[in-house]
């Protein structure tokens, strides 16, 4: 039941945990930062607690779990037993096997597989014999990625048939890798789902992403894509939450082929940076329907107003800030993080693009 005054734990401190703080506040919930770096942090600088201590410090996590009444996690690579101690304390979201399938590649694509999701075609690799192996079987263009802990395109290398593939595996400093076949996509696209602990389940409209240097720079809501392949990703979402027992939220990557083929390319089970023109352009945002989840709150409605564009800003868009600044009807999001660092994400804007909602 939904009371007032409640605390929600957050792991992680960064500008997802900030912008689920800022959800909570709205809703009259006080909230906890957790994590290594939680003083000085975006997150940390506005949550009315915060904890810094490591993900397996027992003594600091007993505390936390003792003044929070549920804990939600703002990044997928909390260790599994994180989670499944604060889980007996209290409300944990997204839940443990949520995090343990999104944790690894290979447990992804094998869940979407089971459940009838088409997904590029890919092999395990743990050397570099398996890979000169899976090249050959592949007969064509590949992508190398560490099967865990990658982010933003790091942990990744692009593969062609005649490319020094022991160099390659070798890069990745890692046994434990995937290699998948490289689609020649015709868009990106993600879609969005919330679930209650009593297993409600709410759809965002879908976004269209673009991406620079393996980096999502910009998105577009709602998607342009016909209604089948909408209709798909939403359905394969919703499939993929409740597989995992989800609580919270669950974000599906996908790619669109030329001939209308959806495609998994990997889950989140957290908010996602391509829906961050929900806090302006949908009736509830992904932020205050993952708060209104995790206490225990019915959920919101997810009609959209209108057509949103979403753009990054990185360390080297600061310098235009001013002009950003000035530009009418520019919802202006920034993180607060101190240090403009080249390809480090500082903020983004929202814009409302069109009045007219495509449905
Ligand atoms: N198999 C593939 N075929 C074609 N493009 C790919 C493939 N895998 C990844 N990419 C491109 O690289 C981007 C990043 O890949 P992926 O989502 O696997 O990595 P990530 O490091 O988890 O990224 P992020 O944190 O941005 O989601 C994709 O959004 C896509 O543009
Ligand atoms: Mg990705």
């Amino acid at each position: 039941m939904f009371t007032p005054h409640k605390t929600i734990g957050i792991l992680g401190s960064g500008q997802l945990g900030r912008m689920i703080v800022i959800a909570a506040s709205q809703l009259g919930l006080r909230t906890h930062v957790y994590a290594p770096d939680a003083n000085n942090s975006p997150a940390g600088d506005i949550a009315h607690e915060r904890t810094e201590a490591s993900y397996d410090n027992h003594t600091a996590l007993a505390l936390f779990a003792s003044n929070v009444d549920a804990v939600t996690s703002e990044f997928e690579n909390v260790p599994a037993n994180t989670m499944t101690f604060l889980a007996q304390h209290c409300v944990a979201s997204p839940g443990q096997a949520a995090l343990h399938t999104a944790q690894h590649r290979i447990r992804e694509k094998s869940l979407a597989r089971d459940l009838g999701i088409k997904t590029p075609r890919f092999w395990h690799i743990t050397d570099s014999t398996d890979l000169t192996m899976a090249m050959t079987e592949l007969g064509g263009d590949g992508i190398l990625k560490t099967c865990q802990l990658g982010y933003d395109g790091k942990g990744q290398v692009r593969l062609s048939e005649n490319d020094d593939l022991a160099a390659a595996f070798n890069s990745l400093q890692t046994n434990d890798a995937i290699l998948e076949e490289m689609i020649p996509f015709h868009a990106e696209a993600s879609f969005l789902v919330a679930r209650t602990i009593d297993g409600s389940l709410s759809l965002f409209p879908a976004s269209l992403n673009e991406h620079k240097n393996g980096i999502l720079a910009r998105s577009f809501a709602p998607a342009t894509l016909p209604d089948a392949v909408i209709n798909e990703g939403k359905a394969a979402v919703s499939a993929l939450a409740e597989a995992l027992d989800l609580v919270g939220l669950l974000a599906l990557e996908t790619f669109v082929t030329e001939d209308s083929q959806l495609l998994f390319n990997e889950i989140a089970p957290r908010p996602h940076n391509s829906f961050h023109w929900s806090i302006e352009g949908c009736e509830t945002s992904q932020f205050t329907q993952l708060i209104r989840a995790v206490a225990g709150l019915p959920l919101g409605g997810t009609n959209c107003y209108g057509t949103w564009q979403m753009d990054n800003l990185f360390g080297e868009d600061m310098g235009g800030l001013e002009a950003l600044a000035n530009k009418a009807g520019l919802h202006l999001h920034l993180y607060g993080k101190a240090e403009a660092k080249t390809g480090r994400k500082m903020g983004h804007t929202n814009q409302q693009i069109s009045k007219k909602a495509i449905t």
